[in-house]
């Protein structure tokens, strides 16, 4: 065992980490994985830390690379629906319909699993999380692999997801072999998670696939709230997506400036994260702009926390409000603040 593995923070480098494209990238990145080694690719949400999902050996080596609790569950990825009946015990009428409607793309549906997934893949959970990214490069790169692919984000365990090659490289060099390159993620937060195994589908993280969207196609859809079990979702206990230094969330445009001036007093270097028509009335400020809309905000919002903490020691972020697609932006910002509000 290699001292990675007992190093679970800092930029030890350990091994050589390629940063490839093309189809020299997915043919290294299939064969690293026939041989038992974790390789990160692209996906439309955020790039992922990929491993045979039957080979324990290798599901272990991904949660240490990331330095992650192994409690916490993964998520299998796939490329054709077929391979779905493989992985699941039972596939439910409206578990179905998700299928159909949704994949490929942005959504992880939990359904109960079958006895062929490793129990280290789920946590010890009896169901699993499945999902099929629409990602071309991450499409390729799941068949050339000939097996189910488990997966979390591309990340040092508590550091912010990654949504561009460069990002991983910043933050895994020297934990990973391969990262293959796939460009800035389109959709940029992770999966929206729904759980089919309870009476009423219900969502354990929001994503770009929304609740309404959900509730159009089955009636019915409840977003998770309340306290959070062990047993339905390990994962969620963790906190997630603090980016390196503090970050807190301006309620008004007000309180954004009051607080920028405060801390620059204080002789630190904050940098304000907010959309187009709020940078707009900066004056001087330093700035990240997230775009214009809630597709823009959701595509930026990881790399503009990356690039804060590159460049600020002090990160403001916009409220940027709770209606459809802003909820799910909303839901990591708060993550990455800690609910720290001016
Ligand atoms: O978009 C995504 O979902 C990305 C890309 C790489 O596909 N993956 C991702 O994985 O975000 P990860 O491990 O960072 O987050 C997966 C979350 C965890 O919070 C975990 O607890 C939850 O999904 N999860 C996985 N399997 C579960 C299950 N069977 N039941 C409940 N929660 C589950
Ligand atoms: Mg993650």
């Amino acid at each position: 065992m290699s001292l990675l593995y007992f190093c679970n923070v800092g930029k030890i480098i350990t091994m050589e980490t390629k940063l490839l494209e093309g189809n020299e990238a997915i043919e290294l990145g299939a064969k690293l994985i026939q041989d038992g080694e974790v390789v990160v690719f692209p996906t439309e949400t955020v790039y992922g830390l990929g491993a045979d999902a039957f080979n324990v050996d290798a599901v272990k080596k991904i949660y240490l690379a990331k330095g992650r609790p192994s409690d916490n569950p993964l998520i299998v990825h796939i490329y054709s629906k077929d391979q779905i009946k493989d992985l699941v015990s039972f596939i439910s009428q409206d578990a179905k319909l998700l299928i159909d409607t949704f994949m490929p793309g942005p959504i992880t549906i939990i359904m109960p699993k079958a006895d062929s997934i490793p129990k280290e893949v789920t946590g010890g959970l009896d169901t699993v999380g499945i999902r099929m990214p629409s990602h071309p490069i991450a499409n390729a790169f799941l068949k050339a692999c000939k097996t189910p692919i488990a997966a979390p984000s591309a990340n040092v365990s508590t550091h912010i997801s990654p949504t561009n090659a460069e990002d991983v490289f910043e933050d895994m060099q020297g934990r990973v072999p391969l990262i293959i390159q796939g460009g800035k993620s389109d959709v940029g937060i992770e999966s929206t998670i729904v759980d089919m195994t309870g009476d009423i589908p219900t969502i354990l993280r929001p994503g770009g696939i929304t609740q309404e969207m959900i509730a159009n196609v089955l009636g019915a859809c409840e977003s998770f709230k309340g306290k959070v079990t062990v047993a339905k979702a390990p994962g969620m206990k963790y906190k997630h997506y603090a980016p390196l230094c503090p970050m807190v969330i301006a309620e008004t445009f007000d309180s954004m400036i009051n607080e920028y001036n405060r801390v620059k007093s204080e002789g630190k270097n904050p940098i304000i994260i907010a959309r187009d028509d709020v940078i707009q009335k900066l004056n001087g400020e330093r700035y990240i702009d997230v775009g214009i809309n809630a597709d823009e905000t959701m595509r930026n919002i990881f790399a503009s926390m990356h690039e804060g903490q590159r460049i600020a020691d002090y990160i403001i972020c916009q409220d940027f409000g709770e209606d459809g697609k802003n909820a799910s932006v909303m839901n990591r910002v708060n993550k990455a603040a800690g609910g720290v509000r001016v």
